[in-house]
């Protein structure tokens, strides 16, 4: 299914004094995902946010709900993000022995399921998963934080990906995370990226520019 570029906001962008009224605000400025980075201080060098909060969010928007796992070991906390309102679930290969069976696990909530490649991790992890997978996400920096470089080397593997999709002929979102801006996303698309995550420039500029900022990052103007 062919569709325009969607955009996912990663909230860690946003103002977490005020994230119901950000999501609120990223929704109604044409948001397609709301991207919801989850990190452990344990897989990444960062602490973010747990299920009560997604659960907490969920009232705020309908849009689907991007929750991107960045912990380890991650399978005791995937029933917790299904209840509280995910729609997608992803997580990285290197947080569990078993990525088949967590992928399996996140299918048997009723979730789509994601699998996230860090830049060091290759793109062939994806090959017998192919046929459960929703999403692959290419990370374009080293998971942690925003505000980072986008590193050029996602834009190879992000065609390689897109090559492997179109190949298995299912309907999987190719996503990208990390470094998006206004300069970046125009090569993420070209390499065949459909979704991009992106917190810094989602929100740069405060509520007034997100639909702007979206627009822009989209190709569409604003
Ligand atoms: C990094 C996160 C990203 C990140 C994106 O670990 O997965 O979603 O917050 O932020 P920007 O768009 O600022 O690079
Ligand atoms: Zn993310």
């Amino acid at each position: 299914m062919q569709q325009g570029t969607r955009i996912a906001p990663s909230i860690l962008s946003a103002d977490f004094a005020r994230l119901g009224e950000e999501v609120r605000a990223v929704d109604e400025a044409g948001a397609d995902y709301i991207h919801i980075d989850v990190m452990d201080g344990h897989f990444v060098p960062n602490l973010t946010i747990g299920p009560d909060v997604v659960k907490a969010l969920r009232p705020h928007s309908r849009k689907t709900f991007d929750v991107h796992l960045m912990i380890s070991p991650v399978d005791a906390f995937v029933p917790a993000f299904a209840d509280a309102g995910a729609d997608i679930i992803t997580v990285h290969p290197e947080a569990g022995p078993h990525t088949h069976r967590t992928i399996q696990l996140i299918k048997s909530l009723g979730k789509k399921a994601g699998v996230s490649l860090n830049p060091a991790t290759p793109v062939d992890v994806v090959d017998h998963l192919l046929d459960q997978l929703d999403l692959i996400l290419v990370m374009s920096v080293n998971p942690g934080f925003g505000g980072q470089a986008f590193i050029p080397g996602a834009l190879k593997k992000i065609e390689a990906l897109r090559r492997k999709i179109d190949a298995s002929g299912r309907d999987i979102d190719l996503e990208v995370d990390g470094g998006i801006n206004f300069d970046t996303a125009p090569a993420a698309i070209s390499a065949g990226a459909d979704v991009l995550v992106a917190g810094t420039a989602t929100f740069a500029g405060g509520s007034g520019n997100y639909a702007a900022n979206i627009g822009r990052i989209r190709g569409t103007g604003g």
